[in-house]
């Protein structure tokens, strides 16, 4: 019988409350589906940087990469400066295990109601795909003459082609096996970048270049759409039936992919997935630690569970 061993970091607030829940899921499939689970527990988060002044101690990470993959709570802590435990932990995971694809399903469950007048599940139906590893995620820039009048930040957003064609392969194959074509509810898999072409002229150029070779040379039946990322929050809200696969940059995802869960009812049944595609990945729901709400049981676990079902 397989056997996946699987870290859970229930983490923050009512991320430790959701994360049992899922677990329970995943026990369930495993004896409904015939695999088993080897799982460990991991206590990373606000509670243990405050306890002991680490996010996560020499060897965590090579540790943690000893599982299969990892499902993850929530992490944020009211009484530690916001940066600090995303940066330490979620980011650097994200950059050290390189899981530069992240995975957002935007879909509507059959029987939820949406906010967007007229749309149902069928036309609330795809994925971002959002490169995870560059971008200005990359920590590139500084302040200098800082507390001066003439005080000066950069951020810059940085892009190898490398980064951007392994996120576009990524999207074209996604198409390929999960698109609309490939489920039969649609006449073609797509791939829709988004973008700022106009204003990017740079590293949208690059994006968009890369797109149309990669597309032309290696996926010649999946359709290629282009959208500047201010349009494409219209579009989310007015026609999302136009989306299959969208591809973007990190910022741009992270950016609509907080507005893809309205659509959806609300963050209680959003999952994503921070994924090496080649390796170790690590498992979410959407939402944070919303510490207010701790120990009330008022957190929709389904997220979670959603996450587990990406996992598997
Ligand atoms: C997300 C979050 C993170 C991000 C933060 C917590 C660093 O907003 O996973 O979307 O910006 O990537
Ligand atoms: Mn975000």
């Amino acid at each position: 019988m397989k056997t996946y061993k699987i870290g859970v970091m229930g983490g923050d607030g009512t991320g430790p409350e959701v994360t049992v829940e899922a677990v329970k899921v995943m026990d369930a499939a495993a004896a409904k589906f015939g695999f088993k689970v080897e799982q460990t527990e991991y206590d990373f988060g606000g509670e243990r940087y405050m306890k002991t002044g680490e996010i996560l101690p020499d060897g965590a990470v090579d540790e943690l990469k000893k599982q299969d993959a990892i499902l993850l709570g929530a992490i944020g802590h009211p009484d530690v400066k916001p940066g600090i435990l995303e940066k330490g932990l979620l980011l650097r995971m994200r950059f050290e295990m390189d899981q530069y694809i992240n995975l957002r399903p935007v879909r509507l469950f059959p029987g939820v109601e949406t906010p967007i007048k007229d749309k149902g599940p069928k036309e609330i139906d795809y994925v971002v795909v959002r490169e995870n590893s560059g971008d200005i995620y990359t920590g590139s820039g500084g302040i200098m003459m800082k507390d001066t009048p003439h005080e000066v930040a950069t951020q810059t957003a940085v892009y190898t082609r490398f980064q951007v064609d392994r996120a576009l392969k990524y999207a074209f194959e996604y198409a390929r096996k999960h698109g609309k074509k490939a489920r039969g509810v649609g006449e073609e898999n797509t791939v829709g970048l988004v973008g700022k072409t106009n204003v990017l002229t740079f590293v949208y150029d690059l994006w968009e270049r890369a797109f149309h070779e990669m597309g032309k040379k290696d996926y010649p039946d999946i359709r290629r759409d282009y959208y500047h990322v201010d349009a494409t929050c219209m579009w989310m809200v007015k026609s999302p039936e136009w989306f299959d696969v969208l591809v973007t940059g990190n910022l741009f995802g992270d950016i609509i992919t907080d507005l893809a869960p309205t659509p959806q009812a609300g963050m209680a049944i959003v999952a994503c997935g921070n994924i090496t595609p080649e390796g170790f990945s690590m498992f979410k729901p959407f939402g944070g630690s919303v510490p207010k709400y701790t120990a009330m049981g008022v957190i929709n676990p389904l997220a979670t569970n959603c996450a587990m079902q990406m996992m598997l």
